[in-house]
């Protein structure tokens, strides 16, 4: 105590084994901790300096980010649950990626805010970190800055957004905007329904309601242990959020009381059952880059072929959108995450704890479900064996990707003649073009997407349907990318070809009419070109001079250093940990 008043509030520190990280800053009386305390006292009392809790709330709260912007009332209730257990509470703002608004795309800057958020994390004086995100790229950004300042640290997910209705009809953010601009294409919708939709698609705060990445992260952040238990799904303007935010502030004091580490809770074991729950709910591919960053950041030796190994013949669960037909409030009121994951407890790792203290498994006891339309029994699934599926071949010697889930079953074994586009603006220019040689059986092509040749690999990977496939009555076709597709995207889309076109991959190499085979069973896809065709063949020019130029600043950083999708896209030089380790002094 530095003045002489009594300290009145329960004493968090007389708890702790060890000394707080805090106290390399506030602890003892000489010059620098003087200055470090002295320029804190804006209100926070004197016992805040005495050795307890220091918790830092990770806050991408943002007007920028519509999805995020209520998460400074969540704040606000993540401090009283701080400071009722004893510690004391900072907002720390971090980078806020909006998915919908921020270009070139927002998974360019997942990395900056990931290395940003870990920096701050091991500059100042915390114990413990609150993680607010919402928004796809924010909780993946946090958990990996978490993951490799090896501070304690537990999640709160914004929640989605209230169902959206339009005209007696439901509204899902993003795969309905997808839908129903295929219908106005195809000339089956009046444009200004189209149009009129849009005030009603975004209902409330909080981020999309389908099961795209942002619904999907929160809850295998749940799965991974990394929040409390029950928390993912809860909508973003439901009250039993702020209710669980103030109890994860006080979970929070006690993870930095007992030194709980992300390491410590994100074990392989977690990993496994984030990609078992990954395949139940039907979730985001992206989920597959984060969790490979994550695990990247924290030491787990996760590969691709583990989602498929763990996570393929994991049933369909719960009937959310792009799979199924309804929305997160629906899984809410149906009995949640928790309730789903209960239907496939057989398939989890018992071991795996998370940071409530108890085995995952034992926190799915008592959650019912309520409605068996939305969550299915694992007898009686949406689609068996729906997990992701990595495929392999000429074509993608490391590998790529497909959501069976979100796929057409008649085309998951489909060869066809390929139709090339070299870029996003090459495909947008052409695929309306009547002379444009497609039909139904063709394989469309995007290439130069991949996290070099497009910086952040954007989602671009569902193409839209040509219009004169479109005009037959047909709503999908294979594609083939080697960039991603958004959480809410739907169709049979091979995607996060590796090696990318701008890194050797053979998908450079392809050219209209050549034959492409797909056989998701046997998880082959092939470029059926013989090898001294290819042999002969070079990218073409219009292929590599729409690859990013490294320019500067963070996009040099970016493509130079970016790893493939296989390994989650990661910067090479941020993977792996920095530590908690206090810096030096900085007088
Ligand atoms: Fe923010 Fe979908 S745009 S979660
Ligand atoms: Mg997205």
């Amino acid at each position: 105590n530095h003045n002489d008043s009594e300290s009145t509030t329960n004493d968090a520190s007389s708890r702790s084994g060890e000394a707080m990280r805090s106290s390399a800053w506030y602890g003892g009386d000489d010059r620098n901790a003087y200055l470090h305390r002295a320029w804190m006292r804006r209100g926070v009392p004197d016992h805040a300096f005495d050795g307890r809790p220091n918790i830092a709330i990770a806050n991408t709260a943002s007007d920028l980010s519509p999805c995020n912007t209520h998460l400074d009332e969540v704040a606000q209730s993540v401090k009283n649950g701080i400071y009722e257990a004893g510690g004391i509470p900072y907002n720390l703002p971090v980078i806020s990626l909006g998915e919908t608004t921020v270009r070139t795309t927002a998974m360019l800057w997942r990395n900056m805010a990931a290395m940003a958020a870990e920096e701050m994390f091991r500059a100042n004086p915390i114990d413990g970190l609150v993680l607010l995100g919402g928004c796809d790229k924010t909780i993946p950004a946090l958990l990996m800055a978490a993951a490799s300042v090896g501070i304690p640290a537990i999640v709160v997910p914004g929640g989605p957004m209230l169902n959206g209705s339009f005209r007696g009809r439901p509204l899902g953010c993003g795969t309905d905007v997808w839908k129903l601009s295929e219908e106005v294409r195809a000339g089956k919708l009046d444009p200004e329904y189209f149009v009129k939709s849009e005030s009603s698609m975004i209902r409330s705060r909080g981020h999309c309601n389908t099961m795209g990445t942002a619904s999907t992260m929160a809850c295998v952040a749940e799965a991974l242990g990394m929040t409390l238990p029950g928390i993912a799904g809860i909508p973003a303007s439901d009250s039993r959020l702020l209710e669980f935010a103030h109890a994860t502030g006080r979970q929070a004091v006690r993870l930095a009381e007992e030194g709980v580490t992300p390491a410590s809770v994100m074990t392989k074991a977690a990993f496994h059952n984030a990609i078992i729950a990954l395949a139940a709910i039907g979730g985001s591919t992206n989920a597959v880059v984060h969790l490979l960053a994550i695990a990247g950041r924290v030491g787990v030796e996760l590969e691709l072929d583990d989602f498929d190994r763990i996570g393929a013949d994991v049933p369909l669960l719960v009937n959310l959108q792009p799979a199924g037909e309804h929305l997160m409030e629906d899984l809410f009121n149906a009995g949640g995450f928790l309730a789903a994951l209960g239907e496939v407890r057989d398939l989890l790792d018992p071991t795996a704890v998370t940071v409530a203290g108890r085995p995952l498994v034992d926190e799915l006891d008592g959650h019912e479900v309520w409605n068996r339309d939305v969550i299915r029994t694992a007898d009686d699934p949406l689609q068996r064996g729906a997990g992701i599926a990595v495929l392999r071949g000429n074509l993608a010697s490391s590998g790529a990707i497909i959501k069976p889930a979100a796929a057409t079953p008649a085309l998951l074994r489909h060869r066809g003649p390929a139709v090339v586009f070299d870029s996003v603006e090459d495909m947008h220019a052409r695929i309306d073009d009547p002379a444009l040689d497609v039909d139904e059986n063709s394989v469309l092509v995007l290439r130069g997407c991949g996290p070099r040749g497009y910086p952040g690999m954007p989602e671009v990977a569902n193409m839209p349907m040509p219009k004169r496939v479109l005009d037959k009555g047909v709503r999908d076709m294979v594609r083939v990318c080697d960039g991603r597709m958004s959480g809410t995207a739907y169709g049979t889309v091979v995607l996060h070809v590796t090696p990318e076109a701008a890194a050797g991959g053979l998908l450079a190499l392809v050219q209209d009419g050549d034959l492409i085979d797909l056989d998701v069973e046997a998880r082959t896809l092939t470029l059926l070109v013989s090898d001294a065709e290819l042999a002969t063949r070079v990218p073409p020019a219009s292929l590599t001079e729409a690859y990013g130029k490294a320019e500067r600043g963070w996009s040099q950083l970016y493509i130079d250093h970016v790893q493939q999708a296989d390994s989650g896209a990661d910067l090479d030089f941020l993977v792996g940990a920095s530590g908690p380790a206090v810096m030096r002094e900085s007088h």
